[in-house]
């Protein structure tokens, strides 16, 4: 009986897993509020969303995770780490939940948030080590030419986001276009 009852237990969990699946963005890509159109923002690369809803070439996904409190137009994986899950023109695209949970690091107030909005379909992937492949194998490439590559683990996640700027800053460092999923990846991999 006990054992029966486990099994169903499991294959409830696994079912519950399999509905609320989660998928990876591909690259940096447009979140709007509609499935036909009006920009809300960005969604960075190699980032987990819970698709909500499909509709024709386009789904509704969440993205969770931490905002500044006084800042919310950005989310984060985690509370002081400089890993980007979106960018959001709209303050209002953000939902910030206090009750969920609240942190404080380096006098900055983080709180819990989450935002839903629409997305190409054909730029998530299921295959989050394939995405990591493709950041490996650009950084091999695009990172040895001067210098050794650095290795992922030579840097934390927010040593990255420095020594790879945004709008690029010496030759060959940004994490813009091509780079942006091997920025994922060395962040992803990077020291703790
Ligand atoms: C065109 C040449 C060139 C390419 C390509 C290049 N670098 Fe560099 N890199 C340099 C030079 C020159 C320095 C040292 C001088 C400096 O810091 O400006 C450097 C220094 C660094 C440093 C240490 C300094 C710091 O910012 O903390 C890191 C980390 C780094 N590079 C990462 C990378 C990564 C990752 C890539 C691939 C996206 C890359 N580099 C591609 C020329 C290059």
């Amino acid at each position: 009986m006990f054992k029966k009852l486990a099994a169903a237990a499991a294959l409830l969990a696994m079912a519950g897993a399999a509905s609320a699946a989660t998928l990876y963005t591909t690259g940096v890509i447009d979140f709007n509020k509609t499935a036909k159109g009006s920009y809300l923002g960005k969604l960075g690369a190699a980032v987990p969303v819970t698709v909500l809803q499909k509709q024709g070439k386009q789904s509704r996904v969440r993205i969770s995770g931490w905002a500044l409190a006084d800042y919310p137009s950005m989310i984060f994986a985690e509370p002081g780490v400089r890993i980007e899950y979106g960018s959001f023109d709209e303050e209002s695209a953000v939902k910030t939940n206090l009750k969920a949970g609240e942190k404080v690091v380096q006098d900055n107030k983080w709180v819990k948030a989450t935002a839903e909005g629409w997305v190409e379909t054909a730029k998530l992937t299921g295959d989050l080590n394939g995405l990591w492949k493709q950041g490996k194998a650009r950084h091999a490439q695009a990172c040895s030419m001067c210098h050794a590559a650095p290795k992922p683990d030579h840097f934390t996640a927010n040593q990255w986001a420095s020594a790879l700027p945004e709008k690029g800053g010496r030759t060959g460092h940004t994490r813009a276009g091509a780079n942006a999923v091997m920025f994922k990846y060395l962040q992803a991999h990077a020291k703790k």
